[in-house]
Formats: C-alpha cells, structure tokens, sequence
C-alpha cells in the first residue's frame, strides 16, 4: 500500500494505453493527491480515467518534457506508453536521465506464438507489405491509421482496414474497407468479422495484454497466417515494469527510498 502522506509531490503517466488509465485510477484510489496521465492527443475522444488529472498534448521533445518535469516538480515519470510509441519512449528516457528523476517503463510483455499458429515476423511495414503470402487476396490490417500508408501501392490486394480515426485517404490502398471500433474486442467477434469479410491474412502489431488478442486467436482457429510487425527497440530504462501490480509495487519503493 502507497503511503498516502509521502505522495505530496505529483506523478507523470505517460499514456495512451489501458495500463496507463488504470495505473492512474488505482494510484489516486490509493491516496496519491496529484496523479497526472499524459496523452498525445492523438485521438479525438479519448477514454480518460474515472480519477487523476489529465493533460493533453505534446511537450516538444525531450528538452520539452525535461523543461516540463522540472517545472511542475514531478517526483517521478512512469513511461506508460503503448509499445510501438518509440518517439515517446526515448524522449522519456533522456528527459529522466536530464532530470536525474527515477523513471519506470511500463510495458507488456509480447504475444508469443502458440505452435498451431503461423506468423510470419517483419521488421517494419514496408516489410510487411512485401511478407504478405502471394496467395492473400483479403488482408486484414489491425494497425492503426498511420501506419497504413505503407500498404498503399499494393494494388493486387482487397484491404480491411480497422482504426479509432480515419485513415488518410490520400496514402490509403484503393481498394479497402474502413471500419472505425475501439478494443477490447473478443475472439469470437474476431472470428465472426473476420468469417464475413473473408479475410486470408491478418497484418497486426504484437501489442500484447488481453484486450486485442481476440484476433491472434481467431486468425488461429480460423487457419489464417499473421504477419506480426516486430516492437521497435527502446532504451533499457533502469526499472522495468510488466503489470500495472508491479508498477503500484515499484512506486511504493520509490517512496519508502525516500522517505
Ligand atoms: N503507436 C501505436 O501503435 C499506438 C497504439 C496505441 C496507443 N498509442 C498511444 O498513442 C500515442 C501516440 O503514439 P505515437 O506512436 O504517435 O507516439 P510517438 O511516435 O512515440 O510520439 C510522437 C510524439 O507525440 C507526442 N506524444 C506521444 N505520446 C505522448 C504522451 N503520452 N503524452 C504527451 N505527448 C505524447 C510527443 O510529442 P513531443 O515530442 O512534442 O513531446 C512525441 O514526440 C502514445 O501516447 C501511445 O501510447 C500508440
């Protein structure tokens, strides 16, 4: 249990993920008076936490973030980002080191292939792009609106394209579908969407957690092969974090550490 009259200086969540909204609540309901999450702004009605404050936007790089940590007197940054957000990531990671504040990296750890599955591992998209099997005519790419540029001069290929916001229409495949759903989605409706449209191959990042994994195991059942975009590389931040449990845990370090 955090100590509710040591936490008087705030705590920075970078989010954007369900960890981090969590991480949020569960802090506050622990008796933290000035718990901030983070977003980009990337999403026009993001879910927000029931507790904590919330500050949208970015901070202008590092030096930004670095400026802002020592400006609101942040006693500590918990990097809560989503795993593929590696802009983010680094900057945090030399903020902390500018700052000298204690810094946690929260982040899932990856899916892991079961052995009836078939995935098929790229670098990047362009390389996803061109990993596709020949033979996938209906692709279904889980990926977030950016990203599905890469996929544009693949002309040969129908594409079922699931986003929060729209995609670009000027760096979106001719042929495509949109469908606008946020998570968690489960594996039978998985199954079921991917059953209706057809799909023969599934383009996805390896996200990790529960909340997206309904794809992974319907592409499963269904036979599918996945073509999974691998994690970016990031910075070995000091302490590591794969649960928002172990996250509450390291928290409750840092303040016995200074007390
Ligand atoms: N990439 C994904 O697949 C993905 C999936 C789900 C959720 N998300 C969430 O969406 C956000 C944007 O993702 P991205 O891949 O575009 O990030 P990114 O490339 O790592 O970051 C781009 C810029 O956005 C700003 N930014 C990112 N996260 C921020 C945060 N939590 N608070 C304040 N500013 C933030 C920073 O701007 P400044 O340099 O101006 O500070 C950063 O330099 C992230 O917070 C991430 O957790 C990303």
């Amino acid at each position: 249990m955090v100590d509710a009259a040591a936490l008087k200086r705030p705590v920075l969540i970078l989010g954007g993920t369900g960890d981090a909204r969590l991480l949020v609540e569960q802090l506050t309901q622990a008796g933290h008076r000035d718990v901030r999450l983070s977003l980009a702004g990337a999403t026009r009605a993001p879910t927000l936490p029931d507790r904590g404050s919330v500050r949208i936007g970015g901070f202008g790089g590092a030096q930004g973030l670095a400026d802002y940590l020592i400006g609101e007197q942040i006693a500590l940054l918990i990097d809560a980002t989503h795993p593929y957000a590696a802009q983010i990531t680094a900057h945090a990671h030399a903020a902390a080191q500018h700052t000298k504040l204690p810094l946690l990296r929260l982040n899932r750890p990856p899916w892991v292939p079961h052995t009836d599955d078939h995935w098929i591992s790229a670098t990047d998209h362009l390389q996803a792009a061109s990993l596709m099997p020949s033979h996938a005519r209906r692709i279904f790419l889980s990926i977030g609106r950016k990203e599905v540029a890469a996929y544009a001069n693949c002309a040969d290929r129908w594409f079922l394209i699931r986003s929060i916001e729209p995609p670009d229409p000027d760096t979106t495949p001719a042929r495509h579908r949109w469908i606008s759903a946020r998570g968690p989605f489960d594996m039978a409706a998985e199954t079921m969407l991917m059953r209706a449209q057809q799909i023969d191959c599934l383009v996805t990042k390896n996200s990790g957690g529960k909340a997206t994994y309904g794809k992974i195991a319907a592409a499963r059942t269904l036979g599918l092969p996945v073509v999974m975009i691998a994690r970016p590389a990031e910075p070995q931040a000091d302490a590591h974090a794969e649960t928002v449990a172990d996250a509450l845990a390291w928290v409750a370090r840092q303040l016995r550490s200074s007390a």
